[in-house]
């Protein structure tokens, strides 16, 4: 039977990570859309002030634990304290290289806050979650599209080991208790910011992915971007990647949730991407075109672990969420350039 009727019952949503990149977005949705929202983030890679965006974007208050999912104390008071109808858990270390040269941290951070967070989930009662994967479990056997029934690959690193674990987990809990629903989002390349430009991506840590490393040369703080591999097999000769607005991605895990809690139990898996591919001499030229700057590049040989292609079949997020993403690779470079402006205004009044 259905737990709830969308729209008619609001839910109060915890939402692990939910201070970092895609969480702060998604919980503007989520309040937007009329729910309730508890925040968990140990703020390890974002900044507190990042709730006041959320509130003022969202039109409404958030609850906010300053906390980690290993911590199971600190998890026993929040379900005590707040009645969670659901999460999502975004809350994980993310960067890829990283996770090579210190895999350790990323199995506990990932893989045990999961299970430790599925252990009170259940505890309390609370078996409805979405969990945030990536692409990178299709590996790099799979034709693209990537469609949500192709057979999960072998990860490249720790990072995409600990995704398909925890696919893998969260897939067994569905088998072990008929009562638990799981939504697990593949993300394809998260990039833009918010489109009033007054939320984006704020982390503490240096990222490494491509979006910021463009936004980085565009305000002067690296000369170029090094193009990591310029002779794949495709029409440029560099790598296509499936880049999808932030406020689309956000939108969707509103679209999952709501259709969750309305159908019966059991796991999920739906692609969020656009399913169209862009080359990163597209990508660079978008952000020049529509911003009016220029970002001096240089080949470099290619990176280990990426794949020519990947982009994502989005059939199946279309036909059962309704979910359509509405904004193209101009809005995202535009919204980010807007963000990156309103953040260093910010930064030069505090200097004042
Ligand atoms: P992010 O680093 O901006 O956000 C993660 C948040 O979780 C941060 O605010 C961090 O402080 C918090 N956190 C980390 N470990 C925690 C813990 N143990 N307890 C409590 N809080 C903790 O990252 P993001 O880009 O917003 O990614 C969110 C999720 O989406 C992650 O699971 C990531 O692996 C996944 N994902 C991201 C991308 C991407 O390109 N950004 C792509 C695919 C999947
Ligand atoms: C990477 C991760 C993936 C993770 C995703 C989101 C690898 C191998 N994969 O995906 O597991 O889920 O980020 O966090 O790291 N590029 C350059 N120059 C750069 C950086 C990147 O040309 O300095 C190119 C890359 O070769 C790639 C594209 O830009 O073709 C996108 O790179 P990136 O943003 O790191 O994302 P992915 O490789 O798709």
């Amino acid at each position: 039977m259905p737990l709830l009727t969308p729209k008619e019952n609001a839910m109060q949503i915890l939402v692990t990570g939910g201070a970092g990149y895609i969480g702060s977005h998604t919980c503007v949705e989520l309040l937007q859309a009329g729910h309730e929202v508890v925040i968990l983030d140990n703020l390890y890679n974002a900044k507190e002030s990042t709730l006041a965006r959320i509130e003022k974007l969202g039109g409404k208050a958030v609850t906010f634990v300053k906390g980690d999912t290993r911590d199971r104390a600190c998890l026993v008071r929040l379900f005590q304290e707040c009645q969670i109808d659901a999460a999502i858990h975004f809350a994980a270390l993310k960067a890829v290289n990283e996770s090579i040269q210190i895999p350790l941290p990323y199995y506990e951070n990932n893989v045990a806050g999961t299970v430790n967070l599925s252990e009170v989930m259940s505890e309390y009662g609370c078996k409805t979650l979405v969990f945030s994967s990536s692409a990178t479990v299709y590996g790099d056997r799979n034709p693209v599209p990537f469609r949500e029934d192709m057979p999960v690959g072998k990860a490249t690193n720790p990072y995409g080991t600990t995704k398909i674990m925890n696919e893998q987990i969260l897939a067994d809990l569905c088998v072990s208790d008929p009562e638990w629903r799981v939504t697990l989002l593949r993300y394809f390349n998260p990039v833009g910011a918010h489109p009033s430009g007054e939320l984006g991506e704020d982390p503490n840590r240096v990222p490494l992915n491509i979006a910021p490393i463009i936004q980085d040369v565009a305000m002067g703080k690296r000369d170029k971007l090094l193009v990591t591999g310029h002779d794949y097999p495709t029409p440029d000769g560099t790598c296509i990647r499936d880049y999808i607005h932030i406020a689309d991605l956000a939108a969707g895990h509103v679209k999952a949730l709501e259709h969750m809690v309305a159908s019966p139990p059991g796991c999920e898996v739906f692609n969020l991407g656009t399913g169209k591919g862009t080359s990163v001499l597209e990508l660079v030229e978008a952000f020049e075109c529509v911003n009016g700057v220029k970002i001096p590049m240089e080949y470099a040989p290619r990176r280990a672990g990426d794949i020519a292609e990947c982009y994502a079949d989005v059939s199946k997020a279309e036909r059962v969420l309704g979910w359509k993403t509405q904004y193209g690779i101009d809005d995202m470079c535009r919204d980010v350039w807007k963000w990156l402006h309103n953040l260093n205004r910010e930064q030069r009044e505090r200097e004042v």
